[in-house]
């Protein structure tokens, strides 16, 4: 009865709260950040929802959004308990996890809620005059938001790192105050990019800004601009204009270059235009050449700071401007050394940077997905190279058309983005996912997709060290041993009683190894299918850190001889592919406590990561297919994975700094290798 009961109030709810789309499907403009805008970011009211009671029904079913964003009326008889009137707050931009202790493991809903002020219909420049469009743009808000003005639905995104707006141009069409409420969902599932098994805290919120972005209803939407040949330095801009019927004259600058021309779109409003760059410096590290490239449309004009450059590859090189240029990089997360949290705006970018370039890094891998827009903007100031890179992580659903939908959107996001970025160099579309066909199809459609929205950067993935790679680890480690005359006879015995029990392993060894014997090193020349659809083959592989540990949960062997003989082995391991491709070995690492220091180089003291750097890099060095290492990572970073007490305590300790920025002994041996090295 009570059931019943509810369904029909919830009903009548439903009634009164229609739910009316006042969004339009209008393409949103590009490039945002160099637009006239009105920042929405600050104090934003808070309900944190675990049951996501705000748009759902404890007895199923979706309900239309509960008043309580509308401010209810509050009073002695208003029975109301869910209100935004006196409550928490968060700063937006920021996560929610690093901002209250209690919502440090919180990953479910919060709503989010501010006043915005609108002058009404037709301000399009926010001026009180014209006819002009209103876009609401976040930066980004993980992992799912759905938004409404005035209680009228507005649109809803989903992925965590690439930014998204919707046209509120008629939902502010009154003048006066409005209701902006966000839902933000973090929950990670199966079937989310990434999935909830990522070894990364899942930051949520808004997490970078928000703000109002006014244009005239005809206005510029997007361009993208590239040098398409280094030596004709012959170059090309893709133009947009939106709110036009018919050929539009637009005009096309680059001053710094004497470069004017009156053009026309097309009726539909594009325009693909060649360039002579005859007179432009090429961008690079060592001299990072930008110009203001400006385009106009009646009193619509956006500019973007562009460096022109070529990148692509020669067998195993990677070209910048037709020369081979070695990637001396390292992996970063998006966490500052300036604050806990998901990282954000230009003072975070400009320490992380130019932490990297103390380093005496030329190249970035920023993992495992898009950073923000003022790290890739700074690092085409500073010269850096990037590797920008989709969440698609570990074991996603890829046998799952809307999945497979859901990275497509997320890497054209993270494109249409960056597209103007000279940094950006390398679009990954994946991070160690396990071989299988479902995998290789999903990838190779999601490569093509790369390339179909931008054929002037190169594609890769960071690959697992596979199974095949593991077992011969395995198998030299074990044969290894049997020779090894610190390994006790007791030991020797139950290893060779557990080969004699797998008389094929060994014999499997031989055909791997070509000799089970002192000199055995495992073959490490990856054989990984996605290798073909990738311009760069990506490997990450931890010799001397995880290997060891896996050894003694197959085999009698203790893990410390196993980290010993394996690190004997690494002066005879070479790492490679069987692709004639350019090969970045895109992690390697150990993790480490700062200021924990024993020169006995015990597991978690800087010592012992200083020397699994040490043997890496002479170990990296006789790859002859190596065009660049991005050693995992920069910082340590927070995980849900990273637990362990007073070591860890919830972050990834392989950073090369700590979170606060203090230096390990391994980073000065990856400063000392990048400066001896061309
Ligand atoms: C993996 C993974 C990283 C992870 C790292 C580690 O290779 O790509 O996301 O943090 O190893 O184990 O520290």
């Amino acid at each position: 009865m009570i059931k019943k009961l509810l369904q029909r109030v919830v009903a009548l709810m439903g009634a009164t709260l229609m739910l009316s789309i006042v969004g339009t499907a209008m393409a949103a403009p590009n490039l945002v950040e160099q637009r006239q805008r009105v920042s929405l970011d600050g104090e934003w009211q808070i309900i944190v929802d675990p049951l996501g009671l705000g748009d759902s029904s404890p007895f199923g079913g979706d309900i239309p959004e509960r008043g309580y964003f509308l401010n209810p009326p509050r009073g002695p008889q208003n029975l109301v308990e869910f209100s935004f009137d006196n409550s928490q707050t968060l700063t937006v931009p920021g996560d929610w996890n690093s901002q209250k202790a209690e919502l440090f493991f919180y990953d479910r809903t919060v709503w989010y809620h501010r006043m915005i002020t609108s002058a009404g219909t037709g301000d399009g420049m926010g001026d009180g005059t014209g006819d002009g469009r209103k876009f609401l743009h976040f930066g980004a808000v993980n992992y799912r938001a759905k938004v409404w003005i005035d209680g009228a639905f507005v649109g809803a995104h989903e992925g965590g790192f690439t930014p998204f707006a919707f046209d509120v141009t008629d939902a502010l069409s009154a003048p006066g105050d409005h209701s902006l409420v966000v839902k933000v969902d973090n929950l990670h599932g199966t079937h989310t990019i990434p999935t909830r098994w990522a070894d990364w805290l899942h930051f949520g919120g808004i997490t970078r800004s928000v703000s109002l972005v006014s244009v005239p209803a005809a206005h510029i939407e997007d361009f993208t601009v590239s040098l398409k040949d280094h030596q004709t330095k012959q170059g090309v801009i893709k133009i947009d204009v939106t709110g036009v019927t018919s050929r539009t004259d637009i005009t096309v600058a680059i001053p710094a270059l004497n470069i004017q021309r009156q053009v026309q779109t097309d009726s539909s409003g594009a325009l693909y235009l060649q360039l002579d760059l005859s007179d432009a410096t090429l961008w690079s590290p060592q001299n990072p050449q930008l110009y203001d490239v400006i385009v106009t449309l009646g009193d619509d004009e956006v500019s973007d700071r562009v460096g022109f450059r070529t990148v692509e590859t020669r067998g195993t090189d990677i070209l910048l401007n037709g020369e081979p240029i070695f990637l001396k990089g390292v992996a970063m997360h998006e966490e500052s050394i300036l604050h806990e949290g998901r990282s954000h705006g230009p003072a975070d970018a400009k320490a992380m940077l130019m932490l990297a370039k103390e380093l005496g890094a030329n190249f970035i891998r920023l993992a495992h997905y898009p950073h923000d827009a003022a790290t890739t903007r700074l690092a085409d100031e500073l010269g850096l190279l990037i590797w920008s890179e989709v969440p698609v992580y570990w074991q996603i659903a890829f046998e799952d058309e809307a999945v497979l939908a859901k990275a497509k959107t997320m890497i054209g996001e993270m494109i249409r983005r960056d597209a103007n970025r000279a940094s950006v160099v390398i679009w990954s579309i994946a991070n160690e996912t396990p071989e299988s066909d479902e995998r290789l199809a999903f990838l190779e459609a999601l490569a093509d997709e790369v390339r179909r929205l931008d054929n002037t950067r190169l594609v890769s993935a960071a690959l697992l060290t596979g199974r095949k790679e593991l077992e011969a680890i395995g198998y030299a480690v074990v044969s290894r041993a049997l020779n090894d005359p610190q390994v006790s006879d007791k030991t020797k015995q139950a290893l060779a009683d557990e080969i004699g029990f797998f008389p094929s392993a060994i014999a499997r060894a031989a055909a791997w190894l070509g000799n089970v014997g002192p000199a055995a090193a495992p073959d490490m020349r990856s054989e990984d299918p996605l290798g073909e659809f990738v311009d760069v083959v990506a490997i990450n592989e931890y010799f001397g850190w995880y290997y060891a540990a896996f050894i003694p949960l197959i085999v009698p062997l203790p893990e410390a001889d196993a980290r010993r003989i394996i690190f004997d082995m690494m002066d005879e391991v070479v790492i490679g592919t069987k692709f004639d491709k350019p090969l970045i070995i895109s992690e390697f690492g150990a993790g480490a406590k700062a200021g924990y220091t024993d020169p006995t180089a015990p597991i978690w003291s800087e010592d012992y990561q200083a020397k699994v750097y040490d043997m890496q890099l002479q170990m990296l060095e006789r790859s002859d297919q190596l065009a660049g290492i991005s050693p995992w990572v920069l910082r340590d970073f927070r995980s849900y994975m990273r637990p362990l007490n007073s070591i860890q305590d919830y972050y990834n300790r392989k950073g090369l700094v700590s979170e606060t920025g203090q230096k390990k002994k391994a980073f000065f041996i990856l400063q000392q290798y990048y400066q001896n090295r061309e």
